[in-house]
C-alpha cells in the first residue's frame, strides 16, 4: 500500500483539534464514566466494554502488519519494532487489563466513542508507521530513540502498576473508593494517567512524527483533567487527603 500523505495529516489534524476541544469541554463537564455517572443509563460489564473499545488498536495494526508483503522488505526492523510497542500497549489493555478490571459498568456511549477512536488511532499509528515513515540504517544506535523507547517502557510499568494498586483497593464484587497507596500515588494522584501521558510521550519521541505527536496530545487532554477530576474528587471525600503523602498535586509533583 502506498502512503495516503492527506489522509495521515487529515486524522493526525483530527486528534490535535478533536483532543484541545475535548480539554475545554472538561474543563466544565466530568466525563460520564465510572464514579461521576449513575448506574441507570446503558452500561456494558466493564471488562467487556474495556475489551471492545481497546481492541481495535491491536487488531488494525496487526491486520497491516500482516497484509505487508514480505517479499517487499518495506517494513523494516525499526518501524516494527515501534508499531509492536504501540500493539504491545493495547494487547495488556485488551487482553488483559480489561479481565481484571473491577471498575464500575461502562456507558454504552463511551464503549462506542473509544471504539471509534481505537479503531482510527490504530490505522493512523500504523499506516504511517509501516507506509510513511522513513527510518536511517543507524536506528538502532539513535539516542533520541533509545530515550523514548525507555521513557515509553518506564510510563508502561507505571501505569501498569498503578492500575496494580487501584484493584487492589477493592474485594471482587465491590465499588468503594479508597485512597490509593504506594508506588508513584506517594507523588501523584492520578499515578496511572501519568504512567499514560508518559508511554505516549515515549513513543512519540522515538517515532518523531505529527501522528505520534497527536496521540501524545490527545492522550494528554483527555486523561489530565480526568486526573484532575479524581485529585478534587479524593479532597471531597476523604477530608485529610492528603495528609500522609510527602506531597501531591493534580498528576504530577
Ligand atoms: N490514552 C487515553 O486517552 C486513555 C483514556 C482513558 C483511559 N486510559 C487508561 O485506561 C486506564 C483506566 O482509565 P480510567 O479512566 O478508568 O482510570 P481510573 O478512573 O483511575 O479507574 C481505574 C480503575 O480503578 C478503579 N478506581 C479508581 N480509583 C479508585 C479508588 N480510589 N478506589 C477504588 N477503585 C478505584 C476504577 O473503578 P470505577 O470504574 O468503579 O471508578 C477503575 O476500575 C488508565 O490506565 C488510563 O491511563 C487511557
Amino acid at each position: 500500500m502506498d502512503c495516503r500523505d492527506s489522509v495521515v495529516s487529515c486524522l493526525s489534524w483530527i486528534l490535535i483539534t478533536g483532543g484541545v476541544a475535548y480539554l475545554l469541554h472538561q474543563t466544565r463537564n466530568h466525563t460520564k464514566y465510572g464514579r461521576y455517572v449513575s448506574a441507570e443509563g446503558r452500561c456494558c460489564p466493564a471488562k467487556l466494554g474495556w475489551f471492545l473499545q481497546e481492541v481495535p488498536a491491536f487488531l488494525v495494526p496487526l491486520l497491516l502488519l500482516l497484509a505487508e508483503d514480505p517479499g517487499t522488505n518495506r517494513t523494516g526492523t525499526g518501524r516494527t519494532l515501534l508499531l509492536c510497542t504501540f500493539m504491545l500497549h493495547y494487547f495488556h489493555r485488551s487482553f488483559i487489563y480489561a479481565f481484571l478490571t473491577r471498575g464500575r459498568p461502562v456507558p454504552l456511549p463511551i464503549v462506542l466513542y473509544a471504539a471509534i477512536f481505537c479503531s482510527l488511532n490504530g490505522f493512523l499509528q500504523g499506516h504511517h508507521l509501516l507506509h510513511c515513515a522513513r527510518f536511517q540504517h543507524t536506528w538502532l544506535t539513535d539516542a533520541r530513540m533509545a530515550a523514548g523507547f525507555l521513557l515509553f517502557l518506564l510510563g508502561m510499568a507505571v501505569n501498569i502498576h498503578s492500575d496494580h494498586i487501584l484493584r487492589s483497593l477493592r474485594k471482587p464484587g465491590e465499588t468503594v473508593y479508597r485512597i490509593p497507596r504506594g508506588g508513584m500515588f506517594e507523588f501523584v494522584s492520578g499515578a496511572n494517567f501519568f504512567g499514560e501521558m508518559l508511554e505516549w510521550f515515549g513513543y512519540a519521541v522515538a517515532v518523531c512524527s505529527l501522528p505520534s505527536f497527536a496521540f501524545a496530545l490527545f492522550t494528554v487532554c483527555s486523561i489530565g483533567p480526568r486526573a484532575y477530576q479524581h485529585h478534587r474528587d479524593y479532597q471531597q471525600r476523604f477530608k485529610d487527603y492528603p495528609r500522609s503523602r510527602k506531597a501531591v498535586i493534580p498528576f504530577i509533583l
